[in-house]
């Protein structure tokens, strides 16, 4: 079987060896590096099949694949160490261009990308893969599945969508901000928000999500779900917004 190795011990690593081993009838190998000792001791102890390695460069020596689930200012340390050119390396580091990878563990022939996300705990989300390298499709098969992408500049723009929840929160800031202009204590007003928004995300479950139809669902005419729709629309916060994320885009994307 596989054995996988993971350099970055934090809260998407963490996310990751759940997702991996958790009430799995055959979980793999893991060896983690033992930087961020409470976090790895804890998964070590937890799941019979993870270790904590020394050092980062016996991680390497252990495994097959080798996840870099590190913050990008510090992937230079994956220059310290001796990569073999039969290693398979995905990264999952925002901001880390493929070709940089291949520079940063060189001999290693086989490098992708991954859009790992925190719902690989639960074995829930299709993890877009960037080449499709087939033995990192097989370790996201594990985590709920993978979604092969050929094409970098498509890769590119799912890291960008993706990478888009503090503007949701900030939309909530606004309506609090609303409610407490208009008397209601900043605890309240939060309070509320919170125990209504926190359902909100429901619809999406649906097998086939049709986001237009459910903005159609949640504006009924005449109600004041549309009206707002439709004067955000016409103050063009929409438009503004796309116009946001592609200046974002073409920052991670280098262009
Ligand atoms: N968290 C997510 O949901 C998520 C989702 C998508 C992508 N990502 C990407 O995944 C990467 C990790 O994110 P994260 O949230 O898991 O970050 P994190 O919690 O900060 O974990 C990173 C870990 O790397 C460790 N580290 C630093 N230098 C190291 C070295 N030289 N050798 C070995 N380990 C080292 C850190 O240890 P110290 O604390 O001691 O520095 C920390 O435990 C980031 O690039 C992020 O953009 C994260």
């Amino acid at each position: 079987m596989t054995t996988y190795g993971i350099l970055g011990v934090g809260s998407l690593a963490s996310f990751v060896v759940t997702g991996l081993c958790d009430g799995v009838d055959d979980p793999p190998e893991v060896v983690l590096s033992p930087r961020n000792a409470g976090v790895a001791g804890g998964l070590a102890a937890t799941y019979p099949t993870v270790t904590v390695a020394e050092d980062n460069q016996a991680v390497l020596d252990g495994v097959d694949v080798v996840l870099v689930l590190l913050r990008r200012q510090h992937c230079d340390a994956l220059l310290e160490l001796t990569w073999r050119p039969e290693h398979v390396v995905v990264s999952a580091v925002a901001g880390l261009p493929l070709a940089e990878l291949a520079d940063l563990v060189r001999p290693a022939r086989e490098v992708a990308r991954a859009v790992a996300m925190p719902a690989a705990a639960t074995r829930s989300f299709r993890t877009p893969v960037h080449p499709p390298v087939a033995a990192v499709l097989s370790l996201f098969e594990r985590l709920g599945g993978a979604l092969p992408i050929t094409d970098g500049a498509q890769f590119e723009a799912i890291y960008t969508s993706m990478g888009t929840f503090a503007p949701f929160f900030e939309y909530l800031t606004v309506l609090s901000d609303f409610l407490v202009d208009h008397g209601v204590p900043a605890a309240d007003a939060q309070q509320l928000l919170a125990a209504t928004f926190v359902d909100v995300a429901r619809p999406l479950s649906r097998p086939t999500p049709d986001l237009a139809e459910i903005v159609r669902e949640y504006a009924p005419p005449g109600g004041g779900n549309e009206q707002l729709t439709t004067l955000m629309r016409e103050e063009g916060v929409f438009d503004g917004m796309r116009r946001a994320l592609d200046a974002v885009h073409e920052r991670l994307s280098g262009r």
